[in-house]
């Protein structure tokens, strides 16, 4: 939700803020603007749209800096607008300021400032913290960051801020609490953003900043202190990402860059944690709190969006093979529910950004009371990885996507590799199952590249024939049952095309009003405990008329006579078979949304990482 850059060094500052910025779209794309310090002035240049708008409205324009800040914005307060966009003047212009967030209390601030004659040019929250910011400056004659820490200290609500002030020319001001926030330290220069991408290409030194921390940052110097105003030693890591991983490869996307990518990802998954001959699974989060696992009285999944289905799935894995209760919840209503939380319990945390804000407020929340928290991470560093008391990382490398797709493949090959290992512990699977489910576990990789070599053309050509419905269906039982959800999640981030996941059985007490001959209904149907079950399913649509695209396992004759148009994917074990049969619902939501004309890895209203409530 919104992405901040920042640089401050003895280059052009421009060139870098935009390159940063680009990188940062999938964050928020609704404007995007940049304030540059020129000596005597701020000048702010910004536009409503992509980074794109911006760069050809600046062509021409004085860009002569060796500072400045940067802003991509996902729209909260006001619409999405040149005015709304940022950076935000403080009323003299002396201060500019980026803001990556919600700042809940600005009604109040604003009403404040109002009264004493402060006026505003946008509908932001944003703007009304810069101009409060400098009202504590002028009032108490004090330094920009001394105003930053007294503001700071009366807001409510999260963010990141960056401002630049007329009077320090090589200083860029920040503070975080509740976004991310990474500076990289290069010679003589200092780079910042929302994350660490728009810094690769200059430097793999960075330090990631935490919430109440403010940075006074120089060409040749980084000072951190906390709002109390003690100095705070920067903690340098270097990060383990190369710049081809955040380019599109050749491919015309990043989603089908990253779809493409998941047999090598899947691999890294489960790389160094995984030894089917030796029967073991190498998990050290997993030892951190293993006498907490195997006495906790439950599992409660908390996640957001597609991480909340790998968690659906995690559920039914968890209960069948370690016999713990397991409760999945979506963070944003687990946080404000008043739930039932005791030291007994074990929270698994899944996002792939690490920053989702509902899920990083709801683990703090299970924290206090005394829950363990696990957390099932991609982004090295974020937030959640660093607030939970043990984790893994999916290892998935960036995803840049905005429709998540090889992280949810990474997190399920986790999530497996989890479940196994707390079974073994406890003693609750059977060695043949265990090495069975190894086995399957070490050949995804090789399966999932198989799916996209045979398969890709075939799904190309039903995404074609589909590309104009105007509602889907999607069905599955048991452990496909996620996979449906995530399917039509995925079509209708990227498509725009209403669809719905269901539980196939269920669909008859409600959804099957819908089927007429216009519905595609996608079934995940590859062969498991309940296939005989799922075929009557599909005879119950076909006999209504509607339009069955099916997930197959290979050699099915049974579905594959019946459906209209299948997918194939190879025959596993019906609990590793869902991170299969997910991979062409990604491919036909791709080509349904290329074929449909639209910007796939920048679907409209959406950001990558949500990190507003
Ligand atoms: O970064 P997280 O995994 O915490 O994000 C959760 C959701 O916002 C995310 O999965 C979202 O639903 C994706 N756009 C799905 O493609």
């Amino acid at each position: 939700m919104c992405g901040i850059v920042g640089y401050v060094g003895s280059n052009l500052a421009y060139p870098v803020i935009i390159d940063g910025l680009k990188k940062l779209e999938y964050r928020g794309y609704d404007s995007a603007g940049v304030a540059l310090h020129m000596g005597n002035s701020i000048e702010v240049y910004k536009k409503e749209g992509k980074v794109a708008a911006l760069e050809e409205s600046v062509h021409g324009k004085n860009v002569q800096a060796t500072i400045g800040i940067g802003h991509t914005r996902w729209a909260t307060h006001g619409e999405p607008s040149d005015r709304n966009a940022h950076p935000h003047y403080s009323n003299s212009r002396n201060i500019a300021m980026i803001h990556n967030g919600i700042i809940e209390n600005y009604a109040q601030l604003k009403s404040e400032l109002l009264q004493k004659g402060y006026t505003f040019k946008s509908d932001t929250d944003s703007e009304v913290l810069v101009n409060f910011i400098e009202d504590i400056k002028i009032n108490n004659e004090c330094s920009l960051e001394e105003a930053v820490r007294i503001a700071l200290k009366r807001v409510v609500g999260a963010y990141v801020i960056l401002l630049l002030d007329k009077d320090l020319p090589d200083t860029i001001i920040a503070a975080r609490k509740g976004s991310p926030l990474v500076i990289g330290v290069g010679e003589n220069a200092h780079y910042l953003g929302s994350d660490a991408s728009p810094m690769l290409a200059y430097t793999k030194e960075v330090v990631y900043i935490n919430d109440y921390e403010l940075a006074i940052v120089r060409p040749d110097e980084l000072i951190l202190k906390n709002l109390g105003n003690e100095r705070i030693t920067p903690f340098v890591q270097k990060l383990d990402m190369e710049l081809a991983a955040i380019e599109k490869g050749g491919f015309d996307h990043f989603m089908l860059k990253e779809i493409f990518e998941q047999p090598q990802t899947i691999f890294d998954s489960l790389r160094g944690r995984m030894d089917a001959e030796q029967q073991s699974i190498t998990l050290s989060g997993v030892d951190k709190i293993a006498e907490r696992l195997l006495r906790a009285n439950r599992i409660i999944i908390v996640a957001c969006g597609t991480s909340w289905h790998a968690g659906l799935l995690a559920e039914y894995v968890i209960e069948e093979l370690c016999r713990i209760n397991v409760e999945v919840e979506y963070a944003s209503e687990f946080r404000y529910r008043n739930p039932i939380i005791t030291d007994q319990d074990v929270i698994i945390a899944i996002s792939q950004s690490g920053e989702t804000a509902d899920t990083l407020v709801a683990l703090e929340n299970a924290k206090k009371q005394g829950a363990t928290i696990f957390g099932l991470v991609n982004v090295v560093g974020s937030s959640i990885a660093r607030m939970s008391d043990a984790g893994a990382y999916t290892h998935a490398g960036p995803e840049i996507g905005v429709a998540s797709t090889k992280a949810f493949t990474a997190q399920l090959t986790v999530l497996y590799l989890i479940a196994l290992k707390i079974a073994q512990l406890k003693g609750t699977i059977e060695a043949t199952l265990f090495n069975r489910l190894l086995a399957d576990l070490a050949n995804v990789p090789a399966y999932v590249k198989e799916i996209l070599d045979d398969q890709h053309a075939v799904i190309q050509a039903i995404a074609r024939k589909y590309s104009d419905a105007r509602d889907f269906l999607y069905l599955g039982r048991g452990y496909n049952f996620p996979i449906a959800l995530e399917g039509a999640l995925k079509l209708k981030e990227v498509s725009y095309i209403h669809a719905e996941g269901y539980p196939a059985a269920e669909m008859k007490h409600g959804p099957i009003a819908l089927v007429d001959e216009q519905l595609p209904v996608v079934f995940v149907a590859t062969k498991d405990s309940y296939h005989e079950k799922i075929i009557s399913n599909i005879q119950e649509i076909k006999a209504r008329k509607g339009k069955v695209i099916a997930v197959v396992s290979h050699g099915d004759n049974v579905a594959t006579g019946l459906a209209d148009d299948v997918m194939v994917v190879p025959h596993v074990h019906e609990i590793i078979a869902p991170v299969l049969s997910v991979i062409p619902l990604q491919l036909l939501s791709y080509y349904i949304g290329v074929y449909r004309g639209l910007d796939v890895d920048k679907p409209r209203n959406l950001a990558k990482s949500v990190t507003v409530e």
